[in-house]
C-alpha cells in the first residue's frame, strides 16, 4: 500500500499572499477554479494501491473540514487534514503523526509541498524509486540559473540519479537543478526524522554542560521536535547511497505570492485539456458568451452571451458577468459582480467585490513584480468607468477616482 502526505503549512506561511489569504487559507486558493490542494490531490489518484491521503497542517481545522469530506467523496478515498498544535517544520509534522500514517503499514509515503504547480508524475516517481532502491526520490527540474537560489539547489549522479550535494537557497550559486517540493520515502524516513531530534538533543545537553556561552547558543538552536525535510535530512544524507532524483521536463513553479498563483491557474487550466478537458468552457456551449482559449467557468455563474472570455480565466461560484465585458488573464472569486462593459486583464477579482459599467481593472502581468498583476481584496468596489492599474487594493475598499501603481491600504 501507498499513502500520500501533503503539507499545507500555516497562517503565519501564508504572509506573502495577503491579500488573499485573509480569509481564505492559501490552500484553498482556487486555481483554474480548484482549490490549489485539490491539484495535487487529483494527482494521487493516479498512484497505484493508494489507501489514503493526509494534508497536515496548523490551520484551523474548520477551515478544512468541508472541503476534506467533500473530496474523499468525489474521490472514493479517505482524505484527513491532520492539525498540529504548532509548527513542527516540514519534517516534524511529517513525523509527528508518524503513527497515524503508518496505520495502513504502507510500503511507501509520498511527500508533497502544497504549494508547487506541476504536472505531478507520481506513478512514474514511484516506478524509479524502487528501481534506485533508496530510502527516498525527489522530484527535481533544471531552472534558471539566476532563479535557482530561491530553492533547494542540488548536485546528482548523472548516471545513477544518486543526490550527492544539497544546499537550501544556498548564497552563491551551487547548480541550476532545484527541489520541486515533491517527494517519495519507504517508512525509514521516520527513523531519520528521529536521528535528528535525537542528536539535537544530544548536542543541547553537551552545550549546557560546558560553558554559559554555549548554554546561550544552545537556547538559540531549534527545539527538538522542529525538523526541516532540507536542511537537517536532505542536506545531510545527500552522497549516502540513501536519496536519489527523478528529474521532469513538464512544467513546474512555486505558488508563493498572488502573482504566481494567477501564472499557476494558467498552466493548471492548459493542463486540463489533456485531464480535464469537461472541466474547459466552450463557446458554443449553453454560457454562449464567446470563449478564447482556456477558460473555467463555474456552473452557477451568470455570463451573458455578448462578453468575451479569454485566454486564461477562471470563473468562480456564482459570479455575474454583464454584457459587453471582455476578460483576458483573471481569477474572478466568488460572487463577483461585473457590470456592462468592464474589462479586466492580469488581475484577481477578490470576492464580492463588485466592478461598475465601463470600469478597467488591469495590469502588465508580470506575474515576478510586485505590482505586475492587478489584486482587489475581498468586497472591493470599482465604480463606474473608474480605472485601475497594477495595483493592490485591500478588502472593503471603494475606488471612485482612478489609481496606477497604487497599494490602497
Ligand atoms: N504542516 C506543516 N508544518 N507544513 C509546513 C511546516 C510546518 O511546520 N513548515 C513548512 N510547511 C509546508 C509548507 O506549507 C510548504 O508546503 C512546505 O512545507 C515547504 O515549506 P518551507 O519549508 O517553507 O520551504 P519552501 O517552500 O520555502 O521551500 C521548499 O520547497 C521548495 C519547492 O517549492 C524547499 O524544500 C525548497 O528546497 C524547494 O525548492
Amino acid at each position: 500500500k501507498v499513502v500520500a502526505v501533503i503539507m499545507v503549512g500555516g497562517p503565519t506561511k501564508g504572509t506573502r499572499f495577503r491579500p488573499l489569504s485573509f480569509n481564505t487559507p492559501k490552500p484553498l486558493f482556487p486555481l483554474a477554479g480548484q482549490p490549489m490542494v485539490h491539484h495535487p490531490i487529483s494527482a494521487c489518484k493516479r498512484i497505484p494501491n493508494l489507501a489514503q491521503i493526509y494534508l497536515i497542517g496548523f490551520h484551523e481545522e474548520r477551515e478544512f473540514a468541508l472541503y476534506v469530506s467533500s473530496i474523499s467523496n468525489e474521490l472514493k478515498l479517505p482524505v484527513r487534514y491532520l492539525k498540529e498544535d504548532k509548527p513542527h517544520g516540514s519534517a516534524g509534522g511529517l513525523y509527528y503523526f508518524r503513527d497515524i500514517i503508518m496505520e495502513d503499514s504502507p510500503s511507501h509515503i509520498f511527500l508533497l509541498n502544497c504549494d508547487v504547480c506541476c504536472s505531478f508524475p507520481l506513478p512514474s516517481m514511484l516506478d524509479a524509486h524502487i528501481k534506485y532502491g533508496g530510502m527516498g526520490t525527489m522530484l527535481v527540474i533544471k531552472v534558471s540559473a539566476e532563479s535557482a537560489n530561491q530553492f533547494g539547489e542540488l548536485v546528482a549522479d548523472p548516471d545513477t540519479h544518486e543526490l550527492l550535494h544539497y544546499t537550501e537557497k544556498p548564497e552563491t550559486f551551487v547548480s541550476d537543478l532545484i527541489n520541486c517540493g515533491v517527494y517519495i520515502f519507504t517508512p525509514d524516513i521516520f527513523n531519520a526524522i528521529e536521528d535528528v531530534s535525537t542528536n539535537r538533543e544530544g548536542r543541547a545537553n553537551l552545550r549546557r554542560l560546558s560553558s554559559f556561552e554555549a548554554l546561550q547558543s544552545a537556547t538559540r538552536t531549534l527545539p527538538k521536535d522542529f525538523v526541516r525535510l532540507d536542511q537537517d535530512i536532505l542536506s545531510p544524507l545527500a552522497g549516502k547511497k540513501k536519496l536519489y532524483t527523478y528529474e521532469t521536463n513538464d512544467f513546474w513553479e512555486q505558488i508563493k505570492t498572488p502573482g504566481l498563483s494567477l501564472k499557476c491557474s494558467e498552466l493548471y487550466l492548459a493542463q486540463f485539456r489533456y485531464t480535464s478537458p469537461h472541466l474547459l468552457a466552450s463557446g458554443d456551449g449553453k454560457k454562449n458568451a464567446k470563449i478564447v482559449g482556456d477558460v473555467y467557468i463555474h456552473p452557477s455563474a451568470k455570463v451573458h452571451p455578448s462578453a468575451k472570455i479569454g485566454p486564461n480565466v477562471s470563473i468562480s461560484a456564482n459570479v455575474r458577468v454583464g454584457a459587453g465585458v471582455r476578460l483576458i488573464g483573471c481569477i474572478i472569486l466568488d460572487d463577483v459582480e461585473i457590470k456592462e462593459n468592464a474589462v479586466v486583464i492580469n488581475s484577481i477579482v477578490g470576492w464580492k467585490s463588485s466592478l461598475g459599467r465601463w470600469s478597467r481593472v488591469q495590469a502588465d502581468g508580470d506575474y515576478n513584480a510586485k505590482l505586475g498583476i492587478t489584486i482587489l481584496g475581498e468586497a472591493v468596489t470599482v465604480e463606474d468607468e473608474v480605472v485601475v492599474i497594477n495595483s493592490i487594493v485591500l478588502p472593503h475598499k471603494i475606488l471612485n477616482v482612478s489609481v496606477q501603481d497604487e497599494i490602497i491600504l
